[in-house]
């Protein structure tokens, strides 16, 4: 099955008390700003250090990768500020699949809007994409992000090899949680 995106300009998710809009050109400063912890790079794909200009990579990857139809990377506001991302960071067409990731700035933690984030975007893939299936792999040690997937609707499914994108000594095998599309219509109706 083919995933069609629709065009960027076009795209903004409640997730009350936060909303997700795509990342834009204009959002580098802020970006780069927000990832200034060591634990995002630790547990996510994000690059360390997180140079101004590694955040204008990512948003030139955002765009392209959007356009290519394999990731949509949202940037999560509050008050229009950007605190964090989350995003479908490796659309698999052929099985309607999707890897979704998040992260917060810590001045955005610990009031929900990860949770509220990550609703929002399973809602969007599901409910508007169509996706089948969606997953995520996270950190053996990383209770905040298993506590999000499992109040967005993920269940544990055993353990998968996870390969960083550039540091190769970060690559290993770690806790995979999935949802489908039959359980989110089944909880959310
Ligand atoms: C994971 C992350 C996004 C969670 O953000 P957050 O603001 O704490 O998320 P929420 O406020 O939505 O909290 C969700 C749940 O996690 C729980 N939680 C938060 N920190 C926790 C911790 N250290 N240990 C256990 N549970 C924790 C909260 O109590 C809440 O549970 P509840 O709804 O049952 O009360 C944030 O900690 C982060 O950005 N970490 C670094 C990057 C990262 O790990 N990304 C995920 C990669 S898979």
């Amino acid at each position: 099955m083919t995933i069609h995106l629709p065009p960027m300009t076009a795209v903004r998710l409640a997730a009350p008390p936060a909303a997700l809009r795509p990342l834009r050109a204009d959002d580098a400063s802020a970006l780069h700003a927000a990832a200034q912890d060591p634990l995002i790079a630790r547990y996510t794909s994000v690059p360390w250090p997180f140079t101004r200009e590694r955040a204008e990579e990512l948003i030139a990857a955002a765009h392209a990768d959007w356009a290519a139809g394999t990731a949509a990377r949202f940037a999560i506001t509050l008050d229009d500020a950007l605190v964090g991302t989350a995003s479908l960071l490796h659309i698999y067409g052929e099985t309607s699949d999707a890897e979704i990731g998040y992260w917060l700035g810590t001045a955005g933690r610990g009031r929900g809007i990860a949770t509220a984030a990550t609703r929002a975007l399973v809602e969007w893939a599901f409910g508007t994409l169509g996706f089948a299936q969606l997953h995520l792999l996270v950190d053996w040690d990383n209770a905040a992000s298993i506590a999000v997937a499992h109040a967005a609707g993920f269940t544990d499914a055993g353990t998968r090899w996870w390969e960083h994108p550039t540091d190769p000594t970060k690559s290993e095998e770690i806790p995979l949680l999935v949802q489908d599309a039959a359980a989110w219509r089944s909880r959310v109706s």
